[in-house]
């Protein structure tokens, strides 16, 4: 197991690239599933997680090869299992969004049924419910959802609460079921809206994305393409914080400011100067502590969860109180207790968290929970006084490309060590 070892206090300066977006890119490979052939991406990023994807999608009887290094070739010509085993499926949830293509493409998809995780409990019952409506027989048995569509017939489906993944499950199945589905409710995610934009390309009739309604007319056949993944907008804004905590100035390049409105918008509160201009993002702290603000997670266009620990670690140093409230996930509050290893004011009632900004986080031994806690500790780190360790960085390779190589580009000091202190 790896470890982060983070010397804190240097200010960020400098140009970041932002790499391709992991919750986009996984439905996107899934989708190479709706119809055998042979498909091209480009803009992946290299990330556990899409190997964990890349993995299964050989399990099925897929191939995948690099044609270079951020342009995958897929090939799903003799794909034709339809089991996703436990061992692939505990390793990433995500692969869950398997279940949608599969019915698509093949009729019937085995999925292990995905267990809780370090974030929350995430059932998938909408997921299911949604394919249900699209004519699908469901069953559980052995831990696993085995799903079956002699007919996939179109259907107006109302999701009772926002989901991402049971948005792109339904929408993979919709666009090959006999006649309208309609969406209510749907998540706007621009991932969701991406995964659209490929369907498109391959041929689906798909009205509305980015909307909360999704009408989709199905049709009999699609056809492969070539498809490039949009940048990652939680990389994005970790990057923006990551300045804003150093008190730095840099220019992130190659992501769509578009999409991270709600966490620019908060920035701005927070103190940060930040321009926009095309694909490129200025940002500047000049040298100021934070301002306190509060945040709320909210599905898309609201604030994002996925970037709410690490504004619980920029407001550890804020000037004054803010009060974070997480209302997508149950249990996304571990990084509050690592976060107070490292001196942080944090109390956390019930899923609001309230933050008493210090002037100096100290260095520390914490250990990553999950993924974008992971991110919030490194965070800490590059402000904090003396040296951080985080441990258990794996949940960080999941999801963020050579992140160190990236902060060491704008003068972090931060090192990739083994750790041997394992599992203490
Ligand atoms: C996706 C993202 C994840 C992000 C989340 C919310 C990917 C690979 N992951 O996860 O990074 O944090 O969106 O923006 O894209 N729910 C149910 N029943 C269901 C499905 C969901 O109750 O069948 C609940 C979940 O437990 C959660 C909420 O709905 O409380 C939102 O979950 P969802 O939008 O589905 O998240 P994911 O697609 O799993």
């Amino acid at each position: 197991m790896d470890k982060f070892v983070i010397e804190g206090g240097e200010r960020l300066q400098g140009t970041v690239r932002i790499s391709g977006s992991k919750n986009a890119v996984l439905p996107l490979l899934a989708a190479t599933i709706l119809q055998k052939g042979e498909y091209r991406i480009d803009n992946v990023p290299r990330l556990k997680d899409v190997r964990t994807m890349t993995r299964l999608i050989a399990l099925l009887g897929g191939a995948t090869e690099w044609a270079d290094e951020h342009s995958l070739k897929v090939d799903t010509r003799d794909l034709t299992n339809h089991m996703a085993p436990y061992e692939i499926v505990k390793e990433m949830r995500a692969s869950v969004l398997v279940l949608g293509s599969l019915i698509g493409g093949l009729r019937r998809a085995t999925v292990s049924y995905p267990g809780g995780c370090a974030i929350g409990e995430r059932p998938i019952d909408l997921h299911l419910k949604g394919l249900s409506a699209l004519g699908c027989d469901v069953r559980l048995r052995e831990g696993y959802v085995d799903v079956t569509a002699k007919k996939l017939k179109g259907a107006r489906i109302h999701f009772d609460k926002t989901t991402v993944g049971g948005t792109e499950n339904v929408l993979m199945a919709a666009v090959v079921a006999k006649g309208e589905t309609i969406i209510e409710n749907a998540a706007r995610e621009p991932e969701v809206v991406d995964l659209a934009h490929m369907l498109k390309r391959m041929g689906a009739k798909i009205e509305g994305e980015g909307t909360e309604i999704i009408k989709i007319k199905g049709v009999d056949q699609l056809i492969p393409c070539d498809y490039e993944v949009i940048p990652d907008r939680i990389e994005t804004g970790t990057f923006l914080v990551a300045c804003g905590i150093t008190r730095g100035n840099i220019e992130i390049e190659g992501c769509v400011p578009s999409h991270i409105q709600p966490i620019i918008e908060k920035l701005r509160e927070v103190g940060m100067d930040i321009t926009e201009n095309g694909s490129t993002i200025r940002a500047s702290m000049s040298k100021k502590r934070p301002n306190a603000v509060d945040i709320r997670t909210a599905p898309y266009p609201g604030f994002p969860t996925d970037m709410q620990a690490q504004m619980m670690a920029l407001m550890s140093t804020a000037k004054g109180a803010s009060a974070i409230t997480e209302t997508i996930f149950e249990n996304r509050m571990m990084h509050a207790a690592e976060l107070r290893r490292m001196g942080a004011d944090i109390r956390a009632v019930g899923n609001t968290a309230i933050v008493k900004g210090i002037k100096m986080l100290t260095g520390a031994r914490v250990m990553a929970t999950d993924l974008r806690a992971s991110a919030s500790l490194i965070l800490a780190g590059l402000t904090a006084y003396g040296t951080t360790e985080v441990s258990r960085i794996y949940h960080i390779d999941r999801g963020y490309e050579s992140i160190e190589e990236k902060l060491k580009g704008l003068g972090a000091k931060i090192e990739r060590r083994k750790d041997e202190d394992l599992g203490s």
